[in-house]
């Protein structure tokens, strides 16, 4: 049978961490003087932690010394820590957990391809550690998506050809990086956001499970 690798993004596909990223960049944006809607939000999905704060002090007009950006990366990181260190099973979203079981009663492999670099504590305060045969995480990658890296090296590392992986993904950037890693891409979120997407579903919940039986069936 074909092997199709199965590559999740973290936040906001498998817990929906982003609301927490939000509100710590929020907070920092506050106390910083100017406001950070949820619409510009939309551009840190996906994006690491140290692009995020270059787009944010664009956003405020702020010219940051070297000591300064330092500590707000330190500062927003532990904000975000505070608002995750309670999480659990119950932050899992709709239906993940099914998808993933499913998946791995059928014999494909599972990989987690995230910016984060908080992805491993993630999964094991949620339980769901045990479905992921490679983890590729922000401490691993050097280019952040839209860059393709950190779904070929999880590709790589579960030892599929890229062309037969499928990407879940809630930001703009990592559908761009499944794209261009020429992988079957696969929004979960506002389909008008979502446009680079092969295919779009609101959440998992919307998403019939015969979906996966034809992902693995064509291969891609
Ligand atoms: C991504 C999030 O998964 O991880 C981004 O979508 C976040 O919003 C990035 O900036 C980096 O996360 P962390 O946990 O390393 O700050
Ligand atoms: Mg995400």
């Amino acid at each position: 049978m074909y092997r199709t690798g199965f590559i999740f993004d973290l936040d906001g596909v498998i817990v929906d961490t982003a609301k927490y990223h939000y509100l710590a960049w929020r907070k920092l944006a506050n106390e910083l003087g100017f406001e950070f809607t949820e619409e510009q939000n939309e551009l840190f999905k996906g994006v690491s932690r140290k692009r995020c704060l270059e787009i944010l002090l664009d956003i405020g007009g702020i010219t940051a010394t070297t000591e300064e950006f330092n500590r707000w990366m330190v500062e927003k990181n532990e904000d975000y820590l505070a608002y995750i260190e309670k999480m659990d099973r119950s932050e899992i979203l709709p239906k993940v957990e099914e998808v993933l079981s499913y998946i791995k009663s059928k014999g494909m492999p599972i990989a987690l391809g995230s910016a984060s670099k908080n992805a491993i504590p993630i999964l094991e305060k949620v339980g769901l550690s045990s479905y992921f045969e490679v983890v590729v995480d922000g401490n691993q990658v050097t280019k952040a998506k839209p860059d393709p890296e950190v779904f070929l090296m999880a590709a790589e590392k579960l030892g599929v050809p890229a062309q037969n992986c499928v990407v879940f993904e809630d930001a703009v950037a990592g559908l761009e990086a499944a794209n261009n890693a020429d992988m079957v891409s696969i929004g979960i979120g506002d389909a008008q956001i979502l446009t680079a997407a092969d295919h779009v579903f609101n959440n998992f919940e919307e998403m019939d499970i015969s979906f996966l039986d034809r992902l693995m069936q064509e291969g891609n």
